[in-house]
């Protein structure tokens, strides 16, 4: 047996999922909220037979492995470690990914570097201008500076260089680390992070993959950070995710331009909260962040420079569909830090009220134009359009329109106008029949093979017997029912939706683990047999009953053509079949 599969043998997918998630049993599944978007009422199902989860909100599937790469959002090859210790099982050279030495390396070098730079500050003569200036200028608490592990880099060439030579690393493997640097003239290197203080970069998994340092100098660049290494790349980083992401989980995420808001924040409670570090927000970095939540909250400077950061992010985010609103700063402070400093009260409070993003489009489109003159109005409601004609929602096109027209002292038919704008011609009507998603109650065919999985064996050979192939349209479900009645056939005594699984075609395995971890909940009580066959029974008819019409329509025309042809038995012999049809279903 091969390693993944001597894993999964292992280890139960609901014992794993159980230890993050709490789960209900449900008929022959388990299920809870999901972990991997917001949701109030569960649709997170767990199939111990099958080993897998789905979520019927968000739409996450898979396995062991899939859950642990996707819940503490690590790569394949690290799930795979993380699993193979808890199953007890010694993986091979071969199961190893080749870079994962190479990365072990890494973050041996960063982590002597992170004890070093923190010794230096707290405990070394050589860290006091460090020490003071985080306690002093930046308040920050000792507990503050040891969770975060900051450290100060001495204003020297090469302390942390002979540092690490001395624990036997090779100047290569610095230079690949990112924590020295060559000189730009003349052989030999130099620490990179000289005269500053420094915060290591810490990944999802607790290794440190980078450095921040920042001048205490008052040096150029303010900030320093590591370049792209083996272990850190800046697109996909966020500061803070590893400590942040439970309670992120359960209130959103609050994210912010610097390290230092997200530390001031943490000082004074604020857990949920990341920072993009270095670079404009970019989508990767969002994607990371959606596997914790769907709601953010932009904290960003209040500059200009801050007011266009928060467009250009407001704009990936909405393509993603997050929930996005903007806490604003209130006046006269830069930053969040600053808020928390002088009034951490006002900090939480604008964090807790920020405002929805259509608000803070409208409000600082205001702030930068005077609405006085016609040409202003003009101004303001030209740099509005983009974003208000792309919102199909009607009432929210409304609200906002009325808003804006009284406050411009325009008339709301002027504003609505413009506003629409952009929504002509884009309108995107609904799927037509066809195309209904197999786990949909308006999909009868679908959801009667769904029910029939949660039924007893006896009901679900019943109701396959007297349905027929040419009954269903969708070619999936044929192949399912296909499936089904060829497995029944087998003189099963109980139900294994696995053998199922293998008598359909490979295409269709998952829309038959997804018919049959469907939870009825709120729409049907499967756990009560006699509703349940009701229910089948019902849609047992409905099926025949547009399957009749479909047949009758098809032998009227024949009827027509035989009258025409004058074979008169012929036509008496189709009429009793329509006859037949609609007697029995019609
Ligand atoms: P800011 O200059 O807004 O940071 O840059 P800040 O936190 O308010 O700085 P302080 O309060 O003066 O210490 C925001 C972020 O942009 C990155 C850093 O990650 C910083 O946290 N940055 C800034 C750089 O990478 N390089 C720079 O030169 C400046
Ligand atoms: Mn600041």
């Amino acid at each position: 047996m091969d390693t993944i599969n001597e894993i999964k043998q292992k280890i139960d997918i609901v014992d794993l999922v159980g230890s993050y998630v709490s789960l209900k049993k449900a008929g022959r599944n388990y299920k809870g909220i999901c972990p991997f978007h917001s949701e109030n009422t569960p649709s997170f199902m767990v199939s111990p037979e099958l080993q897998i989860f789905k979520c019927f909100g968000c739409g996450e599937a898979g396995d062991i492995f899939k859950f642990v790469e996707k819940i503490e959002g690590i790569e394949f090859s690290a799930a795979l470690e993380q699993l193979a210790v808890k199953a007890g099982i010694k993986l091979e050279k071969k199961d190893y990914d080749p870079e994962s030495a190479r990365r072990k390396e890494l973050y041996q070098i960063n982590s002597l570097t992170a004890k070093y730079y923190h010794y230096i500050l707290t405990k070394h003569p050589q860290g006091k201008p460090g020490l003071d200036y985080l306690t002093q200028k930046r308040k920050l608490t000792p507990e503050t500076i040891d969770f975060f592990q900051m450290g100060y880099a001495p204003d020297t060439w090469d302390s942390l260089h002979n540092f690490l030579k001395k624990q036997g690393i090779h100047e290569n493997e610095m230079l690949d680390a990112g924590v020295i640097s060559e000189k730009s003239s003349g052989d030999g290197y130099i620490d990179k992070f000289r005269g500053r203080v420094v915060f290591p970069f810490k990944g999802i998994d607790g290794n440190i993959v980078g450095f921040n340092g920042r001048t205490i100098l008052d040096r150029e660049p303010k900030y320093l950070n590591t370049a792209e290494t083996a272990v850190f790349h800046k697109g996909t980083f966020l500061f803070n995710l590893v400590n942040a992401r439970i309670d992120i989980k359960k209130h959103g995420a609050v994210v912010v331009e610097g390290q230092m808001d997200v530390i001031s924040a943490y000082q004074d409670g604020i857990r949920n909260m990341v920072a993009s570090s270095g670079t404009a927000l970019a989508e990767n970095q969002l994607k990371i962040l959606q596997r914790y939540t769907n709601d953010l909250t932009f904290c960003f400077d209040a500059d200009s420079a801050g007011v266009n950061a928060v467009y250009r992010a407001v704009e990936i985010a909405e393509k993603l569909g997050f929930n996005i609103k903007v806490a604003l700063i209130p006046a006269p402070y830069k930053d969040i830090d600053e808020v928390l400093k002088a009034e951490p009260e006002k900090a939480k409070i604008a964090i807790r009220d920020a405002v929805d993003v259509y608000d803070f489009y409208i409000s600082s489109t205001l702030k930068a134009n005077s609405k006085e003159s016609a040409l202003g109005k003009k101004i303001i409601l030209e740099a509005l359009v983009p974003v208000f004609s792309k919102i199909n929602n009607p009432v929210i096109v409304d609200h906002y329109s009325k808003m804006l027209a009284t406050e411009l002292g325009l008339s709301e038919d002027t504003v609505t106008t413009m506003f629409k704008g952009g929504t002509l011609g884009n309108y995107v009507g609904p799927e037509d029949d066809q195309k209904i998603p197999l786990l949909s109650r308006d999909n009868p065919e679908g959801y009667f093979l769904a029910l029939l999985f949660k039924a007893d064996i006896d009901i679900m050979r019943e109701y396959a017997y007297k349905m027929d192939v040419e009954d269903f349209l969708n070619p999936i479900v044929v192949n399912i029912y296909e499936a089904l009645v060829a497995y029944l056939k087998e003189d099963r005594k109980s139900f294994n939706i696995k053998q199922v699984i293998k008598k359909a075609e490979e295409g269709h395995h998952d829309n038959i683990s997804e018919l049959y971890l469907w939870d009825f909940d709120g729409i049907i009580e499967v756990e009560s047999p006699q509703i349940l066959e009701r229910e089948i029974e019902s849609v047992f008819k409905r099926i025949k009953k547009d399957s009749a019409k479909r047949a009758v329509k098809a032998l009227t025309e024949k009827i027509k053509v035989a009258e025409l042809e004058k074979d008169w038995d012929l036509v008496l012999k189709l009429t009793k079949k329509v006859e037949k049809l609609k007697k029995s279903f019609l």
